[in-house]
């Protein structure tokens, strides 16, 4: 892929949080959802490649855009052949409540890259560059904390494990407070959680729990950027979940899967724009004058270049967003 792909992606990612900024705290996640979706598809059409969405909004008859199989992009022959994954809205009900760390997600890798994940659970686990190798997600939950804290230099109770808030996910948190170290729960989001485990700057050492299983493939590809570690295992709660498993080629439906086994090879491009404030990136904000201002972070795996990019746009201009 050409580098200046990324830089190109980055629109796409900074137009459907435009849009879907619009929906803050109106209680209407469907509708914020569908803007990000729309403006994010219009976006696509600009770039010069030719994509195929491998994770995105639904199967065909589920989704009336960015559904799996879509081609996306210009199209021109001169474009390279790449893998989309798209989560244009990243934390739905975050944003209809008017809540912390929504976010404009997506990944392009190589065609035939990208792990081709059903819409079911996902056991993740990340960690960042200095514990990279050395995690297994069959360990312990205290063996990993004893890892993170050698590899970080750091002391057990200054260790942070964030975990999504959820039921599933009780043993979890009571074996970390045991442990001794420090536990921070998220609402919503896990793609941005996952990607805070490797960013040194936000103290935190290891993210762990059972997510959505699109968005851990988009997570490894911004892991792979970041040169930290992941490894993950599909959940199918029944019979027709592990079928779907088998028909996308994963005999063991149940089998562990590498950082590699997410994201094939070395050339994988994540972009995201915060739409609300989080633990990344600053959300969309309103400065008046018809100003809008965002924040996005792109990467690439190749180089492993993290650009953090801050714009200001300017309403009259974007005619790819139905302004509410
Ligand atoms: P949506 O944007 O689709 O609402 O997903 C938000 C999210 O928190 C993901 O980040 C996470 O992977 C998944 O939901 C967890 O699922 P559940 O809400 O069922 O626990």
């Amino acid at each position: 892929m050409e580098r200046e792909l990324a830089l190109e992606v980055v629109r796409v990612t900074e137009m459907a949080a435009l849009a879907s900024s619009q929906w803050l705290g109106r209680g209407k996640k469907n509708e914020a959802d569908g803007a990000a979706t729309e403006a994010m598809r219009a976006m696509f059409d600009t770039i010069a490649m030719r994509g195929t969405v491998v994770i995105g909004e639904g199967e065909l008859d589920e989704a009336p855009m960015l559904y799996i199989g879509e081609k996306v992009g210009n199209g021109r022959e001169d474009g390279p052949e790449v893998d989309v994954a798209v989560d244009p809205l990243e934390g739905t009900t975050i944003v209809a409540k008017g809540h912390s760390n929504a976010m404009s997600v997506l990944a392009i890798g190589d065609r035939g890259t990208l792990l081709h994940a059903p819409d079911m659970y996902m056991m993740k686990v990340a960690v960042g560059k200095r514990a990279a190798g050395r995690i297994h997600l069959t360990d312990p939950i205290d063996k990993m904390i004893e890892i993170v804290a050698e590899a970080n230099n750091k002391r057990i109770q200054d260790v942070t494990v964030i975990i999504q808030e959820r039921d599933r996910h009780d043993h979890l948190i009571e074996a970390v407070r045991e442990k001794g170290a420090r536990v921070k729960l998220f609402g919503d989001g896990d793609v941005g959680a996952a990607i805070a485990a490797c960013m040194p700057s936000s103290g935190i050492d290891l993210f762990i729990g059972i997510g959505g299983a699109p968005e851990g493939v988009i997570s490894a590809a911004a892991i792979k950027c970041l040169g930290g570690d992941m490894q993950a295992q599909l959940k199918p709660q029944n019979e027709a979940e592990r079928e779907r498993c088998r028909r996308m080629g994963l005999e063991d439906p149940e089998q562990i899967l590498t950082l590699d086994d997410l994201v094939r090879g070395d050339d994988a491009i994540f972009a995201a724009t915060g739409v609300s404030d989080g633990e990344l990136l600053q959300g969309v904000k309103y400065l008046g004058d018809d100003v809008v201002e965002t924040h996005s972070l792109v990467m690439r795996s190749k180089t492993k270049t993290v650009r953090f990019i801050t714009a200001l746009h300017n309403l009259e201009h974007k005619p790819n967003i139905n302004w509410k």
